[in-house]
């Protein structure tokens, strides 16, 4: 009987502990529970609260890009400048001003001056001539200021990316097509050339001087340049037109140079007599395309502006704070009666 007593009243105990335990681990369960949900809510604040901070740090973003051009004057620079608003308007926090070099050294060093006293947070440049132009560069890069050097070259290394197709490469094409045509009876060439002093005008000079050595009869009978402008351009083939006799290709380093070749040479009736090269392929109304589909231009190479690349990467730097590449090569394409309506529809 004591014996069942004390069985019992274990057994009681033991029914007492379990329930003890459930009911605690019950208790302990809905505090985890409890610590739990405190917890999500708290991340959840927390997240939003970054969120909105971020939000509020990104309306508050701005950064000025100054984009020293160095001239306005010329279709592919105008091109050139719309292509960088329309991607510059892609980014509200990027203000963006361009200023004209009107083509003269000492206005395009007082245009990026002005920059550096202003505070910009970036510099993009596309310099007139290289070596006018390096010292102010270099003083803008040497004081903390981000360079983006577009389409022309300056002297030594101080920038931070230089974004631009191969003008080395595009003027040696332009030579091998020219040898190519002229065939093994060579013939007399007329070179119009960029502003002397332009890494451009260098480069397509030397690439072009390349591609033509596979001919050896292929000869260049004489030199000048239009300062890249069509209204010069005829005037220098007015010249070269009075002073030989027979010419069998004009070769331009840019479009306008080979339409304006083209007038000289309609002017004097004798535009059949010759085929005219170009370099730029812009795919507007007056652009090199339209020129060769027209008949004008037999061939010209495109030279993409470098525009939409380098927004992107001021947005990389700038706002992702991303370490950028030092050079941005660009590509160019042969545009030939062939391909020329695909190329300008696209
Ligand atoms: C405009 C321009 C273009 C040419 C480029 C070379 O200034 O002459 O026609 O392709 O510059 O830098």
């Amino acid at each position: 009987m004591k014996n069942y007593r004390f069985f019992l009243g274990n057994k009681i105990l033991i029914i007492l502990q379990i329930v003890l335990l459930v009911l605690l681990s019950s208790c302990s369960g809905t505090g985890r529970q409890k610590n739990l949900t405190d917890k999500t809510r708290e991340d959840f604040s927390n997240i939003k609260q970054e969120a909105k901070a971020e939000q509020e740090k990104n309306k508050q973003l701005s950064f000025f890009i100054g984009m020293s051009q160095c001239s306005f004057a010329e279709p592919w620079r105008a091109e050139m400048n719309d292509q960088l608003k329309a991607a510059a308007t892609k980014h509200p926090e990027f203000k963006l001003v361009i200023s004209d070099g009107r083509q003269d050294n000492n206005k395009q060093n007082s245009d990026i001056e002005s920059f550096i006293q202003k505070g910009v947070d970036l510099l993009m440049v596309s310099p007139n001539e290289a070596e006018p132009l390096t010292e102010v560069i270099k003083k803008a890069y040497d004081s903390g200021i981000p360079v983006i050097l577009i389409d022309r070259r300056i002297k030594g290394d101080s920038y931070t990316q230089y974004i631009g197709a191969d003008n080395i490469l595009i003027g040696q094409k332009c030579g091998e097509w020219v040898a190519n045509y002229l065939g093994p009876q060579g013939g007399n060439i007329v070179e119009i050339m960029g502003s002397i002093g332009t890494s451009a005008q260098k480069e397509r000079h030397e690439g072009f001087l390349d591609g033509l050595s596979i001919n050896p009869n292929a000869r260049i009978i004489a030199s000048q340049s239009s300062d890249w402008l069509r209204d010069k351009a005829i005037d220098a083939m007015d010249q070269m037109l009075k002073e030989h006799e027979k010419i069998d290709v004009v070769f331009s380093h840019n479009d306008p140079g080979a339409e304006g070749a083209y007038t000289s040479a309609k002017n004097a009736g004798r535009e059949h007599e010759m085929k005219f090269v170009g370099i730029d392929a812009l795919p507007t109304p007056d652009g090199g395309i339209m020129s060769v589909l027209e008949g004008r231009i037999s061939v010209t190479y495109q030279y993409p502006t470098g525009a939409k690349e380098a927004v992107e990467s001021a947005y990389k730097l700038l706002v992702k704070g991303e370490k950028l590449q030092r050079h941005i090569k660009l590509d160019t394409i042969e545009i030939t009666k062939e391909n020329a309506l695909q190329v300008y529809i696209n």
